[in-house]
């Protein structure tokens, strides 16, 4: 049952602390809520904004040759925003950027170095609004070196159509 006064996708992830295991550490969920007017029924707090964000499992997984330690090196240092959304109505209020405030944060403080997201090239106005926040697109076919357990592995994270937005913390 959901905690009175939470929707209950909210409280769903509340149950786990936001924290989903994975092969390479774990995945976590933030959620925005809004509180509603007085009187709004008996659930008042609704999800307005999301994101999830894991270490680059498959990049992980790919550099197994290089040894548990630069893995662990690797989920330590690295994590993809995997998603961020912010409801419509909910939008230009501050909601995504206080997640995305809140993911870096709690990156810093558990040792992470950089967080990127993957947006839809097409779609400028996410891009810009990643630039705005200090990332920066990387060139199609550029890696970026990570130094890890004295080795440097060059990080690529590229998709079709996709440009990666990428921050060092
Ligand atoms: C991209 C997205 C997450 C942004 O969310 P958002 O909550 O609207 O973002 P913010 O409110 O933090 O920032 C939007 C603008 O509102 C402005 N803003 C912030 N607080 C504000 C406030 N209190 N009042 C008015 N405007 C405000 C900001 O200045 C910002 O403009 P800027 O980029 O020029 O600085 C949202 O548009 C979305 O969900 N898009 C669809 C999904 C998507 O594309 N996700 C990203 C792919 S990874």
């Amino acid at each position: 049952m959901p905690a009175p006064g939470r929707s209950a996708f909210a409280a769903a992830i509340d149950k786990t602390g936001g924290q989903i295991p994975l092969p390479h550490g774990h995945g976590v969920v933030l959620i925005a809520t809004t509180v509603g007017a007085a009187g709004a029924g008996p659930d008042p707090c609704q999800v307005a904004g999301m994101l999830y964000k894991c270490p680059p499992i498959r990049f992980i997984d790919e550099c197994a040759d290089e040894g548990d330690t630069v893995q662990r090196g690797l989920t330590r240092l690295l994590a993809e925003i995997e998603l961020l959304a912010v409801a419509p109505h909910a939008r230009m209020q501050g909601i995504g950027g206080a997640l995305l405030s809140e993911a870096e944060q709690m990156a810093r403080t558990r040792g992470g170095r950089l967080l990127y997201a993957k947006v839809r090239d097409a779609d400028r106005p996410v891009v810009r609004w990643y630039r705005r926040r200090g990332y920066r697109p990387l060139a199609w076919g550029e890696t970026v070196d990570v130094v890890v357990a004295r080795r440097r592995v060059g990080f690529a994270a590229g998709a079709d159509g996709f440009r990666v937005m990428i921050k060092a913390l």
